[in-house]
Parts: structure tokens; C-alpha cells; sequence
């Protein structure tokens, strides 16, 4: 496990534990250092910066599978997963939804092949980052990579989507209703944060049909 220890990390390292895996952690030791003191502790530092980065913990050493979360420089993301390839057996790349063209976003019935943001161009940095790391995921590592696009965990959207799932006990949730809850969530925020192309009601028809549809 790339990081392992603020946000995301530790639940992936609780649900692995739980898989019966064995994880190490790989991380500078700055954040949370003291989560998880059972597991396997290796001390680096991860840098776009050429000849600052150290990955030397992680030489002679094997993997079954890595996973990096690491958030939006492809350049570092690269590096890792050069360093690692010949060493592991899968990896897994936390991208986010944010790495769609955001052209595409919008669109009713958006599927995991549609286009993503492109590295030079207007867009914000943090889509761009994803989406670059990804496609130089894809070019080091082929078939081994598998990349997850998660979206929405932010404060306040939380408290009314996944929140509400955790505290109903359920793993997953049905597309609809978190469509729903998503729509509800934007329609609260002050008229300046709307996506107004994005919630229409032609629009919000579109996507409320398409996700049931994909669902059913
Ligand atoms: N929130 C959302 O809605 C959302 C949606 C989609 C995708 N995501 C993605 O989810 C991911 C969440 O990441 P997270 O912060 O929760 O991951 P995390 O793995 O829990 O925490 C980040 C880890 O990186 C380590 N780290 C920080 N700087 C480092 C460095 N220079 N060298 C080595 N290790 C370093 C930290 O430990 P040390 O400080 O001890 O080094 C920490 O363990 C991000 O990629 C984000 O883009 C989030």
C-alpha cells in the first residue's frame, strides 16, 4: 500500500487485513504513523523532483499487488509504478470521475471508455493530473493495472450519500437513489456552485433513466 494511512488509505488497508492479506505500508511516516502497528512499515519519500525520490525500501522486495492513491502528478505516479513493475503482481490506481473530459461528464449514460481530460489544456490541474496517470499507468504497466474512478466523498456530499449508506449497513447502493441524493446534494449549494449545464431537468431526466437503466 502506496500511503495507507489518511483518508482512503486505512479503510483499503482494514478491508485487506480483513481478506486474510498480509500489507505493507509504504509512506514517509508523518501521518498517522502509529495506524496499524501489526503491519509491515516501510519508510520513503516519493518526489517528481528527480534524485529526491526514495524507493529504495521497496527494492528486493515482491508484491502481489500495490496500490497507489496518490492523488494527481503523473510524474510521480510514474515513477512508482516504473520502479515497482517488475516487482509486482497487480496494481491498482485510485483515480477518481474527476479524470473525465469534462465535456463528457455531463452526459447522460457515460460509460468507463469515454474520453478522458486531456494533460495540456484548459482543465483543472487535479483532472488533468488523473487522467495523465492513468493513460501512463496503462503505457508501463498493460494488463496488470486496474484503475477505480471514485467520486463524491467530499464533506457535506457525504453526509448525504455514502454516509447514509454506511449508517444503513449497506456495501453498495443503488444508482438511482445516489443519483438522487447527488442531485439533491448540488441543488443545496448556493446558485454560484451549480453545475447548471449538469442539472437541468431534461438533463437530470437523462441521467436519472440512464443509471436505472444500467442497474436493472
Ligand atoms: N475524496 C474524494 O471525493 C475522492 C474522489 C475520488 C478520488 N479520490 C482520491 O482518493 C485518494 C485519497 O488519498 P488519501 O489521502 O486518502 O490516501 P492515503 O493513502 O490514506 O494517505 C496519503 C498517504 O500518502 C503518504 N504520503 C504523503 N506524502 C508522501 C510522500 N512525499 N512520500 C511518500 N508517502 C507520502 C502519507 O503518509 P506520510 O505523510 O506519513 O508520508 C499517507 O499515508 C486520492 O488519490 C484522491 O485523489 C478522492
Amino acid at each position: 500500500m502506496l500511503g495507507g494511512t489518511s483518508f482512503l488509505g486505512p479503510a483499503l488497508v482494514e478491508g485487506a487485513i480483513a481478506e486474510g492479506h498480509t500489507v505493507t505500508l509504504f509512506n514517509r511516516g508523518v501521518t498517522n504513523p502509529d495506524l496499524f502497528p501489526h503491519q509491515e512499515k516501510l519508510r520513503g519519500f516519493r518526489s517528481s523532483t528527480p534524485g529526491d525520490e526514495d524507493l529504495s525500501a521497496l527494492a528486493r522486495r515482491r508484491f502481489d499487488a500495490v496500490v497507489d492513491v496518490w492523488p494527481n502528478d503523473p510524474a510521480l505516479a510514474a515513477s512508482a509504478a516504473e520502479f515497482l513493475k517488475n516487482r509486482v503482481g497487480h496494481y491498482l490506481y485510485v483515480s477518481s470521475i474527476a479524470a473525465y473530459d469534462s465535456k463528457e461528464f455531463g452526459r447522460a449514460g457515460i460509460e468507463e471508455t469515454a474520453p478522458l481530460e486531456s494533460w495540456i489544456g484548459p482543465g483543472r490541474k487535479y483532472n488533468r493530473g488523473k487522467a495523465e496517470s492513468e493513460r501512463r499507468l496503462h503505457a508501463i504497466l498493460g494488463d496488470k493495472l486496474t484503475i477505480v474512478r471514485p467520486a463524491g466523498a467530499m464533506p457535506g456530499l457525504l453526509e448525504v450519500s455514502s454516509e447514509k449508506a454506511f449508517r444503513a449497513g449497506w456495501q453498495t447502493r443503488p444508482f438511482q437513489e445516489t443519483a438522487l441524493d447527488c442531485l439533491t446534494y448540488f441543488r443545496s449549494l448556493h446558485e454560484t456552485l451549480h453545475w447548471d449545464d449538469y442539472l437541468s431537468a431534461d438533463k437530470e431526466k437523462q441521467v436519472l433513466d440512464a443509471w436505472a437503466h444500467r442497474s436493472s
